[in-house]
C-alpha cells in the first residue's frame, strides 16, 4: 500500500493532511531518511515523527475491559473505544468487538478489523468456548452443574433451550461457567433461572486464549501469532 493511503487508513490524517506531513519530512525510515509516497518500506521500519507506526492491518487486540464501559461505539457514555489510542477511532477499517460484554461485565474482550475472523469466532458453530467467573449474591445450592449441563434449560422469553454449559464451583458464592454460545445476558439469566443473582462477572478466556494476568484493567495489547493459534486452536 502506498504511504499516503496507509497513513490515512491508520488515522494519521486525511490523505491531503498526510501528503502535507510527508512533504514536511514527518515520515521517515528508522535510519532517519525522509520517505515519500513511493517508498516501499517495511511497516516496522517506518517512523512518524520519530515514533514507530501504529500496528498494521489486520489488527486484533485483547482488552481487559473494566466495569462501566459499553461495547457500543455510539453509546453516549464511556465505551471501550475510549480505552484505545484516539487515532484508532480513525482507522479504516476500524476495530469491532468480537461479541459484546455487558456494561458491568469485566475481562477479556477481543476487537478486530478482520471481518472474516470476527464471523468465524461469533458463528454459532464456532469452537471458541468462553469461560466466565461469576460471583453470586447467595451461596450455590448444588443443582447448578446439572441444570446448566442439561441441554433443556430454557431462559425466560426464549423458545430454544440452551446448549449444555459446564459449571465448576470455586467457592461458596463463586463459580466458573463455560459457554458454547452467546445469548443476551446469558450467564446472568442462567443464574437467575437457578434462583441466584450474579453480582460480578468476568470473562477469563475465549477458545484457548486466557486473559493474561499482567494485563491490567483498561489495558490492551495486540494478539501475537501464538495468541491467535491459542484462540483458534
Ligand atoms: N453473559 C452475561 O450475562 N453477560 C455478559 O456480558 C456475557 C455473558
Amino acid at each position: 500500500m502506498k504511504l499516503v493511503k496507509l497513513l490515512a487508513n491508520l488515522g494519521y490524517g486525511s490523505r491531503r493532511e498526510v501528503q502535507r506531513l510527508i512533504r514536511a519530512g514527518a515520515v521517515t525510515h528508522e535510519n532517519g531518511d525522509a520517505l515519500d509516497d513511493h517508498s516501499a518500506t517495511p511497516h516496522a521500519e517506518i517512523r512518524f515523527r520519530g515514533e514507530p507506526l501504529d500496528p498494521e492491518f489486520p489488527l486484533t487486540i485483547m482488552l481487559n475491559k473494566p466495569d462501566g464501559y459499553t461495547c457500543s461505539a455510539d453509546d453516549p457514555g464511556s465505551t471501550v473505544y475510549d480505552l484505545l489510542p484516539e487515532r484508532f477511532a480513525h482507522r479504516n477499517p476500524g476495530l469491532n468487538c468480537i461479541g459484546r460484554l455487558d456494561k458491568d461485565t469485566t475481562g477479556l474482550l477481543l476487537m478486530t478489523d478482520d471481518g472474516k475472523l470476527l464471523h468465524k469466532i461469533i458463528h454459532p458453530k464456532s469452537a471458541c468456548h468462553k469461560v466466565y467467573r461469576a460471583t453470586l449474591a447467595r451461596p450455590l445450592e448444588g443443582h447448578e452443574a446439572a441444570l446448566f449441563a442439561s441441554g433443556t434449560l430454557m431462559l425466560n422469553g426464549e423458545t430454544k433451550p440452551l446448549l449444555p454449559a459446564q459449571f465448576e464451583k470455586l467457592g461458596e458464592c463463586e463459580a466458573l461457567v463455560t459457554l458454547h454460545e452467546g445469548r443476551y445476558h446469558q450467564v446472568r439469566r442462567m443464574f437467575a433461572a437457578a434462583g441466584n443473582h450474579v453480582v460480578a462477572l468476568k470473562r477469563i478466556s475465549i477458545g484457548g486464549l486466557q486473559l493474561p494476568e499482567d494485563l491490567e484493567e483498561g489495558e490492551w495489547c495486540a494478539l501475537s501469532a501464538d495468541d491467535m493459534q491459542r484462540l483458534l486452536g
